[in-house]
This record gives C-alpha cells, structure tokens and sequence, in this order.
C-alpha cells in the first residue's frame, strides 16, 4: 500500500491528501526505507551524487516582526543587534569565494523600509565584485517594488518560508499584525518578478497538526516553488515556546480526548518528519533545490547525512562573521561551527564524502530537466 503511494507520487509528481497523509503516518521501517530510497534515486538521477552549497551571511538580527517562535522576534532584549556593513559583507563573499562559494545567502531578520537602499546597494556590488556568483535573498516580507528593486540589483532567488497553510495555526504562531494572506501575496510577487523563490515550513511547530502539514504540501504542490526548505521547530529560550517541550504534555481533558491546546506529539517526530517531508517534496519536485538545513543539523548528530539521504541536493554553511553568530539565534543551539560553517568546509566535505556524495562549486541554478 505504502509502497504503491510512492511508486504514485514518483510516477504522477502528486498524490490526494490521504496519500500524503498515510505517508507522514507511516510507522513501518521497510516502508520508510522505501520513500527514502525512492527519493534519494531520484535526486541521483537529477543531480548525480552532486551536492549544491551556498554561503549563508546573516546580514542583520534587526527585525520589525515579532513571530512567536523566533530568537530574533522584536521584544527579545536578550541579544544584541546588529547589521553588516557593505563592506564587512563583501569580506564574506572573497572569504566564501576563495573556498569555492558561488552562491551567497542574505539572510536578516525584516528591516524597516528604509533600509530597501541598502539592500540594493549590497546586491549591485556583490553582482559588480562576484559577477559569475548567485544572489539569494532571506529578508521576508518586502515591498512589491522592493523585491523589484533588488531583482534588478542582481538577486535572482528568494527565500521566504509560509511556515503554515493554514489560517488559525499561523495565527497561534504570529503576532495579529501580520497575516498569512501577506504571505503568500508576497510569494506570488517574488515568483511574477522572476526570482527562483524558496519556500517552506518548521516540523513540529506548536500547535501543529498532521492535517497542517498535508494542507502545506497540497498548497507547495500549487505555487511550483523552486526551492523548499523545512526544518524541525526547535524551541528558543527568550520566546514564549521556550518550555514548549517540558511544559505541554499533552494530557486528556474531560471528555477523554487528547488536549491539543498545548504541544502536539508532532514535535517528538520532528527529524522523521522533516525527512518523510524531503523525500515526498523531491519525489513532487525532482528538480527542485532542497537544503538539508541546519536546524536538521542542530537536533541531529547526523542530520545534514540524513537529509541527503532522504533527498535533499542543497547544504547551506555559515559564511557571517563569527562574532556576530550567537546574536543571529533563532533557536536554542543553533549550529554555526565546524561542518557546519565556511571554516569547516574540509569537515563537511569528508562527512559527505563518507555516504558517497561530494559538494560541487557551480552556482547551481534551477533547471527544469
Ligand atoms: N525553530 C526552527 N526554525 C526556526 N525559524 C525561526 N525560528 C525557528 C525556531 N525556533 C526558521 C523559520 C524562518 C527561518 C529563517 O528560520 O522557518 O523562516
């Protein structure tokens, strides 16, 4: 039955809602095994045994927004702010460039408008210093005339996670100011403006139910994204989750039922989970770009192996200067050094190595086949 679901979504790219439902539920190890092997073929016949890297600069802790589960939410007065200068990024370009980075990651939290200059300024000097290099920007939600602004600096893709589909789950995790309609309003202009746009989810956020994720994957299946990204929720200290996991036992209220109100079992399947939804998104997408991200990384000794090994073609290390690493936290623990970081890239590179994959230097451009 299972097996069948996935020969399906291999051959046909797409399933109903119970087909993805009965494969996030799955529990049988040959069975998992199955949609693993499936997908990571899959990628082997699109990529070879390629794997894609990009250097991630996390240009500002700076945010406008105060999204409930994040480190970097406007309220938390525990960290320091910071933005990069101009300058100091180009620094990380040459650093990332001579060790073999052809695509540089903007990553920050929402800067005010006023900022969109700068902005623009950073990608027309990237372009003009690293002219055979891939702008990606992380910046969330812009202006309709921003996004155009930098498209026509030179980035050329965008990343900006929807986090949930669904209406009432983005309201528990975001503050009333902001609306899961902007969201996607802004997704649909990244993608009319002519990024190759990047969406995606946390796995096991709070409140999340297994019918939330079969509505993401149903609506990521509509808007044809080029890149997607999912990474497990995890918990950070100055944010209301901070005690998601000791805190929300579910227990059974009066009627017997399971009490949701507070954590979902979700969030103790979040590695299962975030690989099952790798390889169902791969075997959507065989051409897609799907990072093996660090938060994988963070709650895994071998999470970035394993995320390759469920399909993923894309890692991500850290190329911002390290002293300004532990500000850019946006949960507890968040891995920055050795395999995971620009200096570490002879580590990783034996890592990957040792499960017969080997990190290539192009730019690695989307390309429907
Ligand atoms: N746990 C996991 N991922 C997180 N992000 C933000 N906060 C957390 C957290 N506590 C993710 C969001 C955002 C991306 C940049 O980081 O999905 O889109």
């Amino acid at each position: 039955m299972i097996t069948e679901l996935v020969d399906t979504l291999k051959r046909e790219k797409r399933l109903d809602a119970s087909g993805y439902r009965s494969l996030l539920e799955c529990c049988n190890a040959d069975e998992i095994s199955y949609l693993h092997s499936s997908a990571q073929e899959t990628a082997i016949g699109r990529f070879g045994h390629r794997i894609y890297i990009r250097g991630l600069i996390e240009i500002t802790n700076i945010c406008r927004n105060d999204c409930l589960y994040c480190g970097i939410r406007k309220s938390n007065r525990n960290i320091s702010r910071y933005w990069l200068s101009t300058d100091e990024v180009l620094a990380r370009c040459s650093f990332g460039f001579e060790r073999g980075f052809r695509t540089f990651v903007l990553q920050g939290g929402e800067m005010p408008d006023d900022a969109d200059s700068y902005i623009e300024d950073l990608c027309r000097r990237i372009r003009a210093g690293f002219p055979d290099c891939a702008i990606t920007l992380s910046l969330g939600e812009r202006r309709e005339e921003s996004y155009r602004r930098f498209f026509e600096a030179g980035a050329t893709r965008y990343l900006l996670r929807h986090e949930t589909h669904n209406v009432s789950h983005y309201s528990r995790l975001h503050p009333a100011e902001m609306s899961l309609d902007k969201r996607l309003h802004c997704l649909e202009t990244l993608k009319s403006t002519g990024y190759q746009t990047g969406t995606g989810i946390m796995v096991g956020s709070p409140y999340q139910t297994m019918d939330n994720i079969v509505e993401d994957i149903v609506y990521i299946g509509r808007l044809q994204p080029e890149m997607i990204g999912l990474g497990p929720f995890i918990p950070h200290k100055d944010t209301v989750f901070s005690g998601w996991y000791s805190e929300h036992q579910p227990s059974a209220n009066a009627e017997g039922m399971d009490n949701y109100s507070g954590r979902t079992d979700l969030y103790d399947r979040r590695i299962d989970l975030t690989m099952k939804l790798i390889s169902i998104f791969r075997l959507m997408f065989p051409d897609a770009l799907i990072p093996s991200t660090t938060a994988l990384a963070t709650i895994s000794a071998d999470g970035r192996e394993k995320g390759i090994l469920a399909g993923a073609n894309v890692l991500m290390p850290n190329l911002s200067p390290e002293n300004i690493r532990g500000d850019y936290s946006l949960y507890d623990g968040k891995a920055s050094s050795g395999a995971e970081s620009a200096e570490g890239l002879d580590a990783l590179k034996t890592r990957i190595e040792r499960i017969g994959y080997h990190i290539v230097t192009d730019k690695g451009d989307y390309n429907r086949k």
